[in-house]
């Protein structure tokens, strides 16, 4: 039997799946698609971690907590920044090369979005991801304690007595198989083909999520769909990013009559807080009926060394970076809530383990801080392994399951109540409409009339024997809670805006849980005792960054 089966192949799962079979651990990984197919593979920025001096783990605490809207689970954020830095470490022991000054060959560090301070590390200058990617599979292949499987779509988590005991799959030879295992840890990612644009891969379905539900797991803060301010406005999906390091260094955001306008919006300007610049953008592209406004990014000097991918990118679409303006508008990108998780990776279900943009740790709220994602999976991912290795199997009240844990047991399974899902059961949907359909109602700026009419053409659940149908499914699950949460939660926070309920209600500060069979549940944020002080900001930590 195997020790552990890790579903997907991104920064989470081949993190997870390396360090359980270091400790001798029998390792499987499966994925649906090629091993390198994944959302790490596409990103650009990097990975946000609070290296050297004068940056501390307290500062990239306070930058994410001022980023995620009030609702970071605090314990989960100071296991962030505290393990972030080591967990960088071991990944470039591993073999990851990040860059590094010509000068000194010290870590570059730039900037992004939301950031106090210059404090992620980059590699290829925008080809992050990809160099991770590389240095994991490469560690992968050379390990002869992990097998692993591509092109084998995981369907459904198989219970017995309440516990997860495997999955079953369709082979690459088209057969229904089940794959056994002690732990099965998911790591499949995010969701952002529900989207009709999206920076992310096609494999981004939302399957973890879906299957993870299916079986009984809670899930939670689904409704923070996270948009890239500047996705290249052109007719590639996924959309070419425009790295928010473009920014960092300079770059600036003009609208159609080549004004800078975020000065006027965040006191960050350009470098304000993702969902702040998406709703800038947003609002204007509305306003006056745009398809897109500009990136300027002619005063990077160096452009072709420092960002090569967005060069490319932009060349391919007829535009030199150095001296025409970029076309940009948002795009799905990050879906910041996932499968409820304790510090460790346990989901509600025993034996079941989330890792990564599929998980709901607590640490990104209301909305991610940029570049903590690739961290995110990093830290979360031996911890999970570490939990492995100590026997357990059941979660613990800690993190986001503090609230959550008690919430999933007072559900009375006599109370079951389908009211989100009763209207329209029996009914089809195509992947294209699903997504136009999203778009339209559940946005970037939403309100109850858009959302409502996304829950009109949504049907229950969708019959399914082809990977494309299952993924089809699982989105519709996924939107099915998303906009759910969306209409509940009558306000503006984070990534999620509200037209009709523009302030934050302090009434909704706090999770809205989606269990399958139960109407969706809303959790108040559980309050946490004083953080220990290496990740305390004290007030003349926060002046000396400010002005860095
Ligand atoms: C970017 O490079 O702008 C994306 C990084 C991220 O998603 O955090």
């Amino acid at each position: 039997m195997l020790d552990l089966l890790v579903l997907g192949s991104g920064i989470a799962g081949l993190s997870a799946a390396i360090r359980a079979a270091d400790a001798g651990l029998k390792v499987t990984v499966l994925t649906k698609g090629a091993l390198s197919n994944t959302a790490t593979n596409y990103a650009q920025g990097g990975v946000a971690a609070a290296l050297s001096e004068p940056d501390s783990p307290a500062l990239h605490r306070a930058d994410t907590l001022d980023a995620g809207g009030g609702l970071c689970d605090i314990e989960a954020v100071d296991v962030l920044v505290r393990e972030g830095p080591r967990r960088v470490r071991d990944l470039m022991a591993l073999g990851a090369e990040f860059d590094r000054a010509a000068i000194d060959g010290e870590l570059e560090l730039a900037r992004e979005g939301g950031h106090s301070l210059a404090r992620v590390v980059h590699a290829g200058g925008d080809a992050t991801g990809a160099e991770i990617e590389r240095a994991l599979v490469a560690a992968l292949d050379d390990h002869p304690g992990i097998e692993a499987r591509e092109r084998w779509f995981t369907v459904d988590l198989i219970l017995e007595g309440g516990a997860v005991v495997g999955v079953t799959t369709i082979a690459p030879d088209g057969t229904l198989q089940e794959v056994r295992a002690r732990n099965v840890l998911l790591a499949t990612g995010g969701a952002g083909q529900l989207f009709a644009v999206t920076t992310n891969p096609p494999v981004s379905t939302g399957d973890g999520i879906a299957m993870a539900y299916r079986a009984g797991a809670a899930i939670a803060d689904i409704e923070f769909m996270q948009f890239h301010p500047t996705a290249l406005d052109v007719a590639l999906m996924p959309r070419p990013l425009l790295s928010e390091a473009l920014r960092g260094e300079g770059a600036v955001l003009r609208d159609e009559n080549g004004e800078a306008f975020m000065q006027a919006e965040h006191p960050l300007g350009d470098l304000a807080p993702r969902d702040v610049v998406a709703r800038a953008i947003t609002r204007r592209l509305v306003a006056r009926n745009l398809a897109h406004l500009f990136l300027d990014a002619t005063a990077i000097s160096d452009f072709a060394q420092r960002f090569p991918t967005v060069a490319r990118a932009a060349r391919a679409a007829g535009l030199d970076p150095e001296s025409d303006l970029l076309p940009v508008a948002p795009a799905a990108h990050y879906l910041s809530g996932g499968i409820c998780t304790d510090l460790d990776g346990a989901t509600t279900l025993p034996g079941l383990w989330a890792c990564g943009e599929v998980a709901c740790s607590g640490v990104h709220g209301a909305n991610r801080l940029a570049s903590n994602s690739l961290l995110d999976g990093l830290v979360f991912a031996p911890r999970a392994v570490e939990a492995i290795l100590d026997g357990r199997r059941e979660p613990r009240a800690t993190g986001v399951l503090r609230g959550v844990l008690s919430a999933v047991s007072r559900q009375n399974p006599n109370a079951a109540d389908m009211r989100v899902s009763d209207s329209s059961v029996g009914g089809s949907i195509t992947l294209g409409s699903l997504q136009r359909a999203m778009t339209f109602g559940a946005g970037v700026l939403r309100d109850a009339g858009s959302l409502t009419g996304v829950l009109d053409v949504l049907p229950l659940s969708l019959p399914a024997e082809t990977p494309a149908q299952y993924e089809l499914n699982n989105l519709v699950t996924v939107a099915r809670t998303l906009v759910a949460a969306a209409l509940r939660r009558e306000e503006s926070r984070g990534t999620h805006t509200r037209l009709d309920f523009t302030e934050q209600s302090t009434a909704l500060l706090g999770r809205f849980i989606h269990l399958n069979g139960y109407e969706t549940s809303f959790v108040p944020l559980v309050t946490h005792s004083q953080p220990p002080a290496d990740v305390l900001l004290t007030d003349s930590k926060r002046l000396s960054t400010e002005v860095v």
